[in-house]
């Protein structure tokens, strides 16, 4: 299976360094159990004012929800999502029920709690491949969404299977080193 290690500039803790988007996913099941820790991880994120502004929808391989949740998927996720152990679609909540505010942040704080979600998993050595690639307004009438929410991503988790079970493009892909901007030109010091 790749291993695709970020080569940071600086010690950065292990689990952030290990982690990444594949799309080979092994046959190995995902328990209920497991996918319930990840979610609770999720939902210990930060959010603003503890708004907690998000809801997650998920289904396990080889459950209706599953391909439910799959059929949403675009063209080009489909061919390797379908293969992951649990697929969890990320909601957010666009004003706060309590003060019907527009909560600014919802998007911002949707992505914190799935960034947790994505370490928690890898602690369990599951990995996790965010998607935008899917239609929202076929999994909005999917999932029965209602007029304060909006999917945000659909997030395809699974333990990592061999770069050689995929198809091209993606195997490509899969082999391909993980690049990022360099700290210097993304970071700078206000004096
Ligand atoms: C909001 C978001 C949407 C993404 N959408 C897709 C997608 O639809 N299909 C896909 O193959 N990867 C998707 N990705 C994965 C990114 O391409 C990937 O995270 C990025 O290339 C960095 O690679 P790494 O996660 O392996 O470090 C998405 C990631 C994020 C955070």
């Amino acid at each position: 299976m790749s291993i695709k290690i970020a080569n940071t500039q600086y010690d950065v803790i292990d689990l952030i360094k290990n982690r990444w988007s594949p799309r080979s996913f092994s046959t190995k099941d995902i328990s209920a159990a497991t996918l319930e820790t990840i979610l609770e991880a999720g939902s210990w994120a930060p959010s603003a004012n503890n708004t907690q502004p998000w809801r997650f929808i998920y289904a396990l391989r080889g459950t209706p929800g599953f391909d439910k949740l799959l059929a949403t998927l675009a063209q080009g996720n489909q061919p390797w999502a379908k293969n992951a152990a649990a697929l969890v679609a990320t909601v957010g909540i666009r004003e706060t029920p309590d003060t019907q505010q527009k909560n600014h942040y919802f998007m911002h704080d949707v992505g914190m709690a799935t960034s947790f979600m994505l370490l928690q998993a890898l602690n369990m050595e599951i990995y996790a491949h965010v998607m935008a690639g899917f239609n929202k307004q076929q999994f909005a009438e999917t999932a029965g969404l209602g007029a304060n929410e909006e999917a945000v991503s659909i997030v395809a988790l699974g333990y990592i299977d061999s770069a050689e079970k995929l198809e091209e493009p993606y195997k490509t892909r899969e082999l391909t080193a993980r690049s990022r901007n360099p700290i210097a030109t993304i970071a700078a010091h206000l004096d």
